[in-house]
């Protein structure tokens, strides 16, 4: 058999680990031919792909990004533009033969996937992105890694805010979700967690903080995710910052993670979630499971169809562990 691969937005920690576990598989358990497609989807349109050998696969495990390159090509956007890329890249794949499309990528490349599969298309996905968003998998590569760098900025936020007594307001990603917010933020001892999900007011921030500062407690921690709501499109730790100060009076700085948290090498986790999502896909090939995506479900790794995935998007609940846990706890999430 002859298997395309491609990488599609944003990237993370442990895409190379999967297109590792992928390729290895298949080349080595079930003599398949590998061939490697540059910059996401769109690679399929420049026909910007070459073959993938075991050689090309070493040093792939602790590597960050992406060997293969990505983009965030919409290719089923309803612009006049785009009308002909689907024709396009069936008929690549047409052309290259390829008895399926394995595609590593978040909502978006889902979504795409599902389309392509309509088409008649052989797809098999693996979720991937930091933001943990992917409906239908409890985890996706990428998110363990997120939080751990995150959980390392907050462990240092904790020392500069208690010499300064200051409140220390830091932002990290996760698009509408608020997963590494919730998980970084109880790691790292965060005071205050505000995420998306939930609804915030920031006299009870500012209570909190007051409060804490009568118990003796002279700085605050408050992580926030990028996509809680704030006002004249402010970034969010600035907003946050801005109304703590204003509010408390306290001295108040912030901090913007950002795309630290998609680099590097992917934590110990990632790289066997990866490995064993990479191996699962390329199983399901061999046994022509299509129009599926792999997924991590409790401990297990299996798949659902890919029709249930595409245009869903996976929130915290309220009621999470995590957040009645933290309420027990004092910790304020809005
Ligand atoms: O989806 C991963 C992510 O890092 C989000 O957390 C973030 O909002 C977005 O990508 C940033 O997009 P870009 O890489 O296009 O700037």
């Amino acid at each position: 058999m002859k298997i395309g691969i491609l990488t599609s937005g944003g990237d993370c920690p442990g895409i190379n680990a999967t297109i590792r576990g992928v390729c290895k598989t298949a080349i080595n358990h079930y003599g398949m031919e590998v061939y490697g497609i540059h910059n996401g989807f769109r690679g399929l349109l420049d026909n910007d792909i070459t073959p993938l050998t075991d050689k090309d696969l070493t040093g792939l495990l602790n590597l960050g990004g992406t060997i293969l390159g990505t983009s965030r090509e919409k290719t089923f956007r309803k612009r006049a533009s785009s009308q002909n890329k689907p024709k396009l890249m069936v008929k690549t794949i047409q052309e290259m033969q390829l008895d399926c499309l394995v595609c590593i990528g978040g909502n978006g490349t889902q979504k795409t996937a599902a389309e392509l599969a309509q088409l008649g298309v052989n797809v098999v996905t693996i979720p991937k992105t930091i933001d943990n968003d992917v409906w239908g998998t409890d985890s996706s590569f990428g998110f363990d890694t997120a939080v751990t760098i995150a959980t390392e900025a907050i462990d240092r936020l904790h020392s500069t805010a208690s010499s300064h007594q200051r409140v220390m307001v830091i932002e990290v990603m996760g698009h509408k979700a608020g997963w590494i917010a919730l998980h970084s933020g109880m790691a790292g001892g965060g005071d205050i967690i505000l995420i998306p999900e939930l609804e915030y007011n920031i006299r009870n921030i500012g209570n909190t903080i007051i409060e804490r500062l009568k118990k003796g407690k002279t700085y605050s921690i408050v992580v926030v995710a990028e996509g809680i709501k704030t006002i004249d499109g402010k970034k969010a730790a600035e907003y946050i910052a801005q109304e703590i100060e204003y509010e408390t009076g306290f001295e108040t700085r912030e901090t913007v993670l950002g795309y630290i948290q998609r680099g590097g090498a992917p934590t110990a986790f990632d790289r066997n979630l990866a490995t064993r999502m990479g191996g699962h896909a390329t199983e399901m090939i061999a046994t022509g499971q299509f129009g599926r995506m792999v997924s991590l479900q409790g401990d297990k790794i299996g798949s659902i169809p890919l029709e249930e995935v595409a245009g869903k998007l996976k929130l915290v609940n309220e009621n999470h562990d995590l957040i009645i846990q933290g309420k027990r706890m004092g910790i304020c999430f809005g």
